[in-house]
Formats: structure tokens, sequence, C-alpha cells
């Protein structure tokens, strides 16, 4: 890389350890994206302001003491200013995932790009597709469950501190079964947890200037401290990610819909390419669920006279 670059980079410390520890083990680097005005306040506000209705989701967590999903409620930044909705989040019990960043915001785009080039730069080889970035803006407080996701994935934080817990990639903390129920349903499920599990978990006290990666699956849990907090998510596939997600597909229709227990999760050979086609002639028949489906009606909007408060919507249908 000449000068130019080098002054412009995202990643600000990879060494040789991080190469060698890439998607094998939790990571964690620094970043210089929370000083560019994209992530500011004021351009994160921009950026809420005009930002498409369907590709937002604003969740109210309820009450303190309250955070368990069945009291969560989806709702409507009605029209306030990206400023006031985000010191409404800040004021409130309530997070703003704004999905699909770069492909509603070109700027965003070149970041995403620019950040998998020099991954690739790091880690010969290492050929993405599909990337896609999100951007979450959530409460003082507010937690994330324990899950695990299927593609690629990594947690940059812009501003505000939360601890982070990833959890080894394997049982007692993650079943193949529960990767094809995910993959079948296209919905990420409530996996269970447990207190102890915590033992095995890296945690990391995350601050601006800081991203995480961990190895492909891995479950992970977060807890924000008491703070505004905004981060972004990137995710990825690699051929190899793609290959596994074949498997998970295949090995959960054998499972979940003929009753065999898979013996295999090869990503090569004739039992992958036969669950490589069983598994596409299911999706072309249309037997296999497609995108994800919000599954919670619009029920509330911000309140614009006060920061933090909700106003109930009126049912119409
Ligand atoms: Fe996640």
């Amino acid at each position: 890389m000449n000068a130019a670059t080098t002054a412009d980079r995202i990643f600000t410390d990879w060494t040789d350890a991080h190469t060698a520890a890439w998607a094998r083990e939790p990571l964690m680097l620094h970043h210089r994206l929370h000083r560019d005005p994209l992530f500011s306040r004021e351009g994160l506000a921009d950026l809420v302001s005009r930002y498409p209705r369907e590709h937002y989701a604003l969740v109210y967590m309820g009450a303190q003491g309250q955070s368990e999903k069945r009291f969560w409620r989806e709702g409507d930044i009605a029209g306030l200013s990206g400023e006031k909705v985000i010191a409404s989040i800040e004021a409130g019990r309530m997070w703003l995932n704004l999905r699909r960043v770069s492909e509603v915001d070109r700027r965003y785009r070149e970041v995403l790009d620019q950040i998998f080039e020099e991954v690739r730069a790091h880690v010969p080889g290492y050929d993405t597709f599909s990337r896609t970035c999100g951007i979450l803006i959530s409460s003082p407080k507010a937690q994330v469950y324990y899950h695990s996701d299927l593609p690629g994935q990594s947690l940059w934080q812009m501003h505000g501190r939360k601890r982070v817990y990833v959890y080894p990639a394997h049982p007692p903390y993650l079943h193949p079964e529960q990767l094809e129920h995910i993959a079948l349903n296209e919905v990420e499920v409530d996996m269970r947890y447990e207190p102890s599990f915590d033992r095995g978990a890296v945690v990391f006290d995350l601050e601006p200037g800081q991203m995480l990666h961990w190895q492909l699956n891995a479950p992970h849990r977060v807890e924000n401290h008491d703070c505004l907090n905004v981060s972004m998510t990137t995710e990825y596939w690699t051929d190899e990610i793609r290959r596994r997600q074949m498997v998970n597909l295949a090995n959960g229709i054998l499972r979940a819909r003929l009753g065999r227990s898979p013996a295999s999760r090869a990503t090569s050979g004739p039992a992958f390419w036969a669950k490589a086609a069983m598994q596409a002639g299911m999706r072309r028949a249309g037997l296999l669920a497609r995108g994800r489906k919000s599954v919670r009606p619009i029920d509330f909007r911000l309140d614009p006279a006060e920061p933090g408060r909700i106003v109930d919507l009126v049912a119409t249908a």
C-alpha cells in the first residue's frame, strides 16, 4: 500500500497474529470509522432522517425489568428528525436497526468494500461476496440475547460502550441442529442459554474505535453499558460459508422433514454434492422459507414532545 492509502486505512493495528487468528477465534481489532463523518452523530442523524421505511426496524423493549421478547413492540419514527430519533433512543428503551445501509447509501457501500479489500490484503485468498452492513442505534442498558448467525459477521463500535460475550461454536454452546433450524426457517430462533456458558466465553468491553470478528457461527450476546450505543454489523459470505449453509439446509431437511439423523457435515465429496443438489431442488420448488418476515405489527410511534416516550397507534386493521 502507498502512503496515501496507509493514512486512509480502516484497520489501524492489524498484525501477522491477527492474520493467523482471523475467522479461527474471537478477535478484537482497532479501526478509525468512529471518527469518520459518516458515523458522527450528525452524519447518522442525516441518515436516519431519510431512511426508507421498509429497511428499518424500531423496537421498544418495555419498561426496565420487562425486557423479555414477549414485551417487545415495533414502531415508527413518525417523521421525526434523525437527531430527535437518536435523542429518543438515548432517553428510552429502544433500538433502531438500519438494515442494508450499504444498499440504501452508496457512501456506506464504499466503506464496506474498503473493509473487505483490506481483509483480503491481510488474509490472502479470503474472498468474500454478498456483503451487507447495518447500523444499530440502541438505548442505555439494551441487550441482544444469545444467538448465532449463519454468515460471517463482525461488530464495529462507533459510540458508547458495550460488553460482548463470544462463545465457542460447538456443543454445549451450539449444536448442529440449531444451525439447521436457523437455516431452514431463515429466522433467528431462541437459543438455549445457560449462565454457566459464560465461563467458556471470551468477554470484551467494546469501545469506540474497536471491532470484533469471530469464528463462523460462534454464539454471542451483548449488554450495553449505561449509555447510548451505535454499532455497525457487517455480514459476508465465502465459498466455504456458502457450502456450510447448503449442508445446514440439507441436514435440516433430512432431520426435520424426513426424520433422518444426518451423519456428515462435510463440505466436499459426493455426500456434499448430493446435499447441494437436494437443497437447490427444494429451493427451486419453493419448498424452503424465503426472506425474513416481521412478525410484529407497527403499533407505536415516537412522541415528538418527549424524547424516550412512545405513543400507541390505534389499530386500523
Ligand atoms: Fe449476531
